[in-house]
């Protein structure tokens, strides 16, 4: 196995409801429900992320399923954006960092030996929690990556197209040759969003992409987000419990506990549909998170 394959995506994941924006109020409301029916697109069992000798992330278990939103919750530092980057091996790049169990795309083991790292981010694309677009015009900030695949001829529908899905097109079509950093920081982080879905991945991961953005421009991503999934499987890291509960279909609860040896980990408390985390927990430790009581 030399690259990753993209095998179809079956019919029963691809009728996964996705519930329109104006449904998104309440917590807890999550109208849509987790779909029993999403296959997971990966899968990781039993995965701990060591920085160097310290193992920030301990036994990580759990499915991310077919076009749905999984959303990571927890108090700073218990390891979610470490878990997030271990999904397409961002953490290669950082000096010391290592992952141990499996974690699998379409039953793939991404860290086999003769896995390539570049084409897992392909397929698993990431939007980061600041706004990062190149020096470049809008249209080449999109431009970009299937540029970098070889992408020749259609580039215009190209651009158009992931402009179009990212909810941009129609504020900055009439200045595509204008700089990417000209744009305000939501109008910035959707083209982050266009940039990343040029290049088709099946897979979007999400640092707190709203944490720098006002109320209007955090709904307008939030909406952006339930429109993605009826393409994509989305997994978004948040702060936001309120977001968490308008957006995901599943929600995994982490929380940072300290062993008998005094060493700290992150570790992964509950995964469940995002309406039964935000309603009835099974575990004390999601409650008293979720309400506020702890964290
Ligand atoms: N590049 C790194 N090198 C060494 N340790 C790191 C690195 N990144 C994170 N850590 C450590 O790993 C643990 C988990 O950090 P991580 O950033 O994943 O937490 P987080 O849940 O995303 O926190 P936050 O909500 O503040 O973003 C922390 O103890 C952190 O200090
Ligand atoms: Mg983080």
């Amino acid at each position: 196995m030399s690259s990753i394959d993209r095998t179809s995506p079956t019919v029963a994941a691809k009728t996964a409801s996705v519930t329109p924006a104006s449904a998104m109020t309440t917590v807890g409301a999550n109208a849509s429900g987790a779909s029993p029916a999403a296959e997971p697109v990966m899968a990781l069992d039993d995965v701990s992320v060591y920085y160097g000798d310290v193992e920030a992330v301990r036994n990580v278990s759990m499915p991310i399923r077919h076009n749905q939103i999984t959303a990571m919750i927890g108090p700073s530092g218990c390891g979610k954006s470490t878990v997030l980057r271990s999904l397409n091996r961002m953490n290669d790049l950082i000096a010391g960092a290592r992952v141990t169990g499996t974690i699998t795309y379409h039953d793939q083991d991404i860290y086999a030996p003769n896995v390539d790292p570049i084409q897992v981010r392909r397929h698993i694309g990431m939007v980061f929690q600041k706004a990062n677009p190149f020096p470049k015009s809008i249209y080449d900030n999109v431009a970009y990556g299937p540029r970098l695949n070889g992408v020749k001829r259609g580039l215009d529908d190209i651009v158009e197209e992931a402009l179009t899905g990212a909810a941009l097109w129609d504020e900055v079509k009439d200045k595509l040759k204008t700089s990417g950093l000209a744009l305000s920081g939501g109008q910035q982080q959707r083209l982050c969003i266009a940039r990343t879905i040029a290049v088709k991945p099946e897979v979007i991961l999400m640092d707190e992409p709203c944490s720098a953005l006002d109320p209007i421009a955090t709904s307008k991503i939030e909406e952006l987000m339930y429109q993605l999934a009826a393409d994509y499987t989305i997994v978004i890291v948040t702060h936001n419990m309120q977001q968490a509960a308008r957006v995901s279909h599943y929600t995994s609860f982490f929380t940072a506990e300290v062993d008998d040896a005094g060493v700290r980990h992150g570790r992964l408390v509950e995964f469940d549909d995002t309406s039964k985390i935000f309603t009835n927990p099974s575990e004390q430790r999601t409650e008293d998170y979720i309400t506020g009581r702890f964290g």
